[in-house]
């Protein structure tokens, strides 16, 4: 059966209903079954039953459109989520954007909405044929797609584009990578073409990659984007204007909702030389978001929040006043305590709670197992964690 086959299955309304009456069915059972369909393979149709239910959280637009077509799953878990799509389009304008690694097409489907002419380019034969047909069930008229080797193509551009974008695969030879030098394709060894045909670049990188890796491996930085969703950092941005001079702006983002995000910048003349203070827990104690903890300037922006640090290494502050708004979590502490299980599994036996272990060798596994916990618990936390004055376990809250 031939991919050509498998594409216009979706025109078929028993093939569409087929789907809709077996996304609750386990996919081995349904490959055993095989196609009920002559000219459609079961592996296309477990993909779309797959790919439908991924896409209900990450892509809710796609998952309600019938018409789309839905790669192997492994094509999908590179893919952007609508939430940092749409983050990245807002970044773009202009006339021209090329996108040198097209996938399955969804920051395209966001970056088509931003600028006139959109490239997209796919050295996959399958992902390509899979983003066309679902470019054109969405009726974009602005995107013009390319199956071949993306830095062959731009070679032969002879004028620059407004924005490249590349989000390299981070499969290579079947194995997962993220250092860009490993991924695909190699960016490292293409920046003079890279700067020779954009005015801009924007680089999407794996939350992975060290930060300060990539200021050492790029040029041309003008702003760093630190993408978190609901408090998991999905995505680094690397904004790249050719015509500005490198800058450290880091712009952290910690997305609840489409809508709904917390946000920082931070200048790098706004980082001030104050050392942080350390001190034993006081009636607050606060846990920066995601996204901050990945940039690196925790220490920093406590310093701007007037907190002191438990211990040199554990990442969690205090203090005796309540923040109104502070981009993470807040615990206002019952009590601190030395360490001991015994006293504790008499307390906690059965009862649920959730269980915080930072800078202590104790896994939360471990803990609940002593414990004999339940794990959960709107509000009541216990913090296992090293702190100046020893190991501890404060009882707190969350507010
Ligand atoms: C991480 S995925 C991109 C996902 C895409 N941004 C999305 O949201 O759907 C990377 C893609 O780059 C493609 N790729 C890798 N090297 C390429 C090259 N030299 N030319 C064109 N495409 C390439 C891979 O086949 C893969 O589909």
């Amino acid at each position: 059966m031939k991919l050509e086959d498998d594409l216009k299955a979706l025109s078929n309304p028993e093939v569409i209903q087929f789907i809709e009456d077996n996304l609750t069915t386990p996919i081995p059972k349904l490959i055993l079954k095989g196609s009920p369909f002559e000219s459609i393979s079961i592996n296309f149709l477990a993909n779309q039953i797959t790919g439908k239910n991924k896409a209900r959280k990450k892509l809710p637009t796609w998952s309600k459109n019938k018409s789309i077509v839905y790669p192997h799953k492994v094509n999908l878990e590179q893919t952007s989520s609508e939430i940092t799509a749409n983050h990245k389009s807002k970044l773009v304008s202009g006339e021209k954007l090329i996108d040198l690694t097209g996938g399955f097409g969804v920051d395209d489907f966001y970056f088509s909405k931003r600028v006139n002419q959109l490239t997209y380019v796919e050295i996959n034969q399958e992902l390509f044929e899979i983003a066309r047909q679902n470019f054109h069930a969405f009726t974009f008229t602005n995107i013009e797609c390319h199956h071949t080797d993306s830095i062959d193509y731009l070679k032969t551009a002879d004028f620059k584009y407004d924005w490249i974008y590349v989000d390299p695969s981070r499969r290579n030879k079947n194995q997962k990578v993220f250092l860009l030098k490993d991924s695909l394709p190699n960016l490292l060894e293409h920046q003079k073409l890279l700067k020779k045909k954009s005015i801009n670049l924007m680089i999407k990188t794996s939350p992975m990659y060290d930060i300060e890796m990539g200021y050492k491996e790029l040029s041309g930085i003008k702003e760093l984007h630190v993408v978190s969703v609901k408090n998991e950092v999905k995505e680094l941005l690397w904004i790249i204007d050719w015509r500005a001079k490198n800058s450290r702006i880091m712009k952290l983002f910690n997305y609840d909702s489409f809508k709904k995000y917390s946000y920082q910048k931070i200048k790098p003349n706004f980082i001030s030389n104050d050392t942080i203070s350390y001190s034993e827990s006081k009636k607050y104690i606060y846990e920066f978001n995601s996204s901050i903890m990945k940039s690196g300037l925790y220490d920093f922006l406590a310093c701007k929040y007037n907190l002191s640090k438990l211990e040199k290494s554990t990442n969690l502050y205090t203090s005796d006043l309540q923040l109104v708004s502070f981009p993470g979590k807040i615990y206002q502490v019952e009590s601190v305590n030395s360490i001991n299980f015994k006293n504790l599994k008499k307390e906690y036996k059965g009862r649920f709670v959730n269980i915080i272990s930072k800078n202590i060798k104790v896994t939360t596994d471990k803990i609940q197992k002593k414990l004999n916990c339940k794990i959960g618990s709107d509000m009541d936390y216990l913090i296992f964690t090293k702190t100046i004055e020893g190991n501890k376990v404060i009882k707190a809250t969350r507010l």
